[in-house]
């Protein structure tokens, strides 16, 4: 029987300079979704590749005094390198410079441009090199680009243009209809409020102003507008307009089109009208993804804030800083890059939870039976509870992959790391070991933890596949039938008798501060810092007042928790702040018509329409502080889960708001 089919796809990269942890963080996820879907029984095809063309290659060329051609080839062996190093297994590398792509665009042109979809005209307007885009009058930022803020051009030239106005109404209507189409949510609403509904212009789809692009073969003063040329890469990578085109009827529609939040709108808008006017069905999903942010902004060179992941993995391995990014932050909300998380996620989730766990599960087999996996003898008590655990894990680990939630798949799995750790201190093992009638109950919790351990090395592949290996060698796994999928899905795969062996700690504990100064570039903590080095304020001693009365240390008294004002809050209106992907503007209704405004962080969690309505519990006397611009008078409460999804705190049926909690 033929396996199902799952095709992937990354943005395809500008080679403007070397790729760094942004970039990183795209080609991470989709890898490990690929590898998810060919370890779960699916035929996974995964593309990436460079988007070579346009002007801003150009000009990068020049400024570095090179040929255009010899300064991609440069940058695309090193990103093949780090992808390399990445542990990435993409399926195909696709080039816009290559022949097989070029060649299928100029078809695909031709194709529009003789059914009509593509018309000569000329266009006059403000062009931003930087981002390829033309921007009308009101699209401009105080006369800046609306998404980079570089200074626009004007530009002038006859140009073909393609008829999206044509296909805006049934662009609305599809993406009303398929609700799964743009992933998260928000996304679809910000392409159907700010651009679809307010009316599409018709996309100027050539260039004659400059030539380093897919000429026009009909017309060669043109070359192809270089979004038109690079989103076609998708389909010409497949062998679209060939008679090879195999792997195009085999893959497309692709099932899962990864974009960071910059680039939904030409995922979304361009690219399916493109489709469609092709008589080609749309991508199953776009999944729009956050930013990877350092100091609080947008990673990119021309800020100078950029981490590239050469350093860390030499130090780390490629394993803790693929687990960071896929642990770290829930895909589609922004996330801000620092290496203190980094280090704490390798020591807490990476050294201790999983490392030890690995780590005392063979050292205690060698101490107590000789090396030899013990069988299951009588029950101590404590293992119902972890069989349940680990016979559910793969179907919750299935579902939040399916939603591309990795953060929430790997904290599920750490569940089972961290109850497998329990389940030692519960059972005491080294106390089992001392009497003759505890072996029995003593195999019970070796043999438990080990076929634990053996679930958690298949669980971890796809976003780590450099670490099962080394599990496997220590428990002393060989039965390829016992490192699948299939195999997890029921407790009790592995073989008494298996001989395991010690190997080298998974995941070494690092020393905090010396590693934050060597990847500062210092050799030494404490030395003087560079002067370009954020001084990290001093850990405040916390000042221990003597304790109150009665009041025993690690408490509060009632009066200091009286301080807080707590009530409740009708959300009589709510807005996204603008620029921001994490935050909504709330109007407030207190008792007597009051109102307060707070902003909160809850955009990735709630739509403006959800929050209206709800009675939510405000911390009224927080002191007021302004964000975006906006004077936030107070704080919502919040559940925090462990992947960070926020959930309100609400009150059911409250007649009015500023009813006081306590
Ligand atoms: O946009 N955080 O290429 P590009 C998270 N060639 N992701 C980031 C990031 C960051 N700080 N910085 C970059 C292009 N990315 C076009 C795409 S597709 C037909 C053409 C990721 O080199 C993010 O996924 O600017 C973004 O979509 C991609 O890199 C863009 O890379
Ligand atoms: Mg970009």
């Amino acid at each position: 029987m033929d396996k199902p089919t799952f095709y992937i796809t990354t943005p395809i990269y500008y080679p403007s300079g070397n790729m760094h942890i942004g970039h990183t963080y795209t080609t991470v996820a989709a890898d490990t979704m690929a590898r998810f879907k060919r370890m779960t029984g699916y035929d996974a095809y995964f593309l990436t590749g460079t988007d070579e063309h346009g002007q801003k290659i150009e000009r990068k060329a020049q400024e570095k005094g090179m040929e255009t051609k010899a300064f991609v080839d440069e940058i695309v062996s090193a990103t093949k390198e780090l992808w390399a190093l990445m542990n990435i297994r993409y399926d195909d590398f696709i080039r816009t410079t290559e022949d097989r792509h070029v060649r299928a665009v100029q078809k695909i042109f031709r194709k529009l441009y003789d059914q009509g979809d593509i018309y000569k005209s000329a266009y006059e307007g403000q062009y931003c090199a930087e981002c390829e885009s033309f921007w009308t009058p009101t699209q401009l930022k105080d006369g800046c680009c609306p998404d980079c803020g570089r200074p626009t051009e004007m530009a002038k030239e006859e140009s073909y243009f393609f008829r999206m106005s044509k296909y805006q109404d049934w662009l609305i209507d599809y993406i009303e209809r398929h609700p799964d189409f743009i992933q998260p949510p928000s996304r679809a609403n910000e392409m159907l409020n700010n651009f679809l509904r307010p009316g599409l212009q018709d996309l100027c789809v050539s260039r004659t102003s400059f030539k380093w692009g897919v000429p026009v073969d009909f017309d060669d003063k043109h070359v192809v507008y270089v979004w038109v040329d690079a989103l076609s890469n998708y389909i010409t990578a497949l062998g679209y307009t060939t008679d090879e085109d195999g792997l195009f009827r085999k893959y497309w529609p692709a099932d899962v089109q990864l974009v960071g939040k910059e680039i939904v709108r030409f995922h979304t808008i361009y690219w399916p009208i493109m489709l469609h006017a092709l008589g080609l069905p749309l991508p199953k999903q776009v999944f729009g993804h956050g930013w990877l942010l350092f100091g609080n902004d947008k990673m990119s060179k021309s800020k100078g804030n950029v981490v590239y992941p050469g350093p860390i993995v030499e130090r780390y391995g490629c394993d803790a800083l693929r687990y960071y990014l896929m642990r770290e932050m829930p895909f589609g909300a922004d996330g801000n890059y620092t290496n203190e998380a980094l280090l704490l996620r390798i020591n807490a989730d990476l050294a201790n939870d999983l490392g030890n766990l690995v780590s005392r599960t063979v050292a205690m087999i060698e101490k107590y039976c000789g090396g030899a996996l013990p069988g299951p003898g009588e029950p101590t008590g404590f293992e119902e509870a972890l069989v349940q655990r680990f016979e559910a894990l793969p179907g919750l680990v299935e579902k939040s992959m399916n939603e591309l939630q990795f953060s929430v798949a790997l904290a599920e799995i750490w569940k089972l790391v961290g109850d497998a750790n329990r389940y030692i201190d519960l059972t005491q093992p080294w106390i089992l070991g001392r009497s003759e009638e505890d072996r029995s109950k003593l195999g019970t919790v070796l043999y438990h933890l080990a076929e634990c351990v053996r679930a958690i090395a298949v669980l971890v592949e796809p976003t780590m596949p450099g670490t099962p290996g080394r599990i496997y060698a220590q428990l002393g796994l060989t039965d390829k039938n016992l490192m699948t999928w299939a195999s997890i899905q029921k407790f009790g795969g592995l073989v008494p008798g298996t001989r395991v062996k010690k190997g080298a700690a998974l995941f070494p504990r690092l020393d905090v501060a010396k590693e934050l100064a060597a990847l500062a570039g210092e050799e030494e903590p404490g030395k003087t810092a560079g002067p370009e080095k954020q001084e990290k304020p001093e850990k405040q001693e916390k000042k221990e007042k003597a304790p109150k009365d009665g009041v025993p240390e690690g408490c509060i008294a009632f009066d200091d928790f009286a301080k807080v004002q707590l009530v409740t809050a009708k959300v009589v209106a709510c807005e996204k702040v603008e620029k921001s992907d994490k935050l909504l503007k709330e109007t407030l209704e207190l008792k007597n018509g009051e109102r307060r405004t707070v902003v909160s962080g809850i955009a990735a969690y709630y739509t403006p329409e959800e929050m209206v309505g709800k009675t939510v519990v405000l911390v009224a006397n927080l002191a007021p502080r302004k964000m975006r611009g906006i004077l936030s008078e107070g704080m919502l409460l919040c559940a925090e889960g462990e992947d960070g999804t926020l959930k309100l705190v609400t009150v059911e049926d409250c007649a009015e708001g500023g009813w006081p909690i306590s």
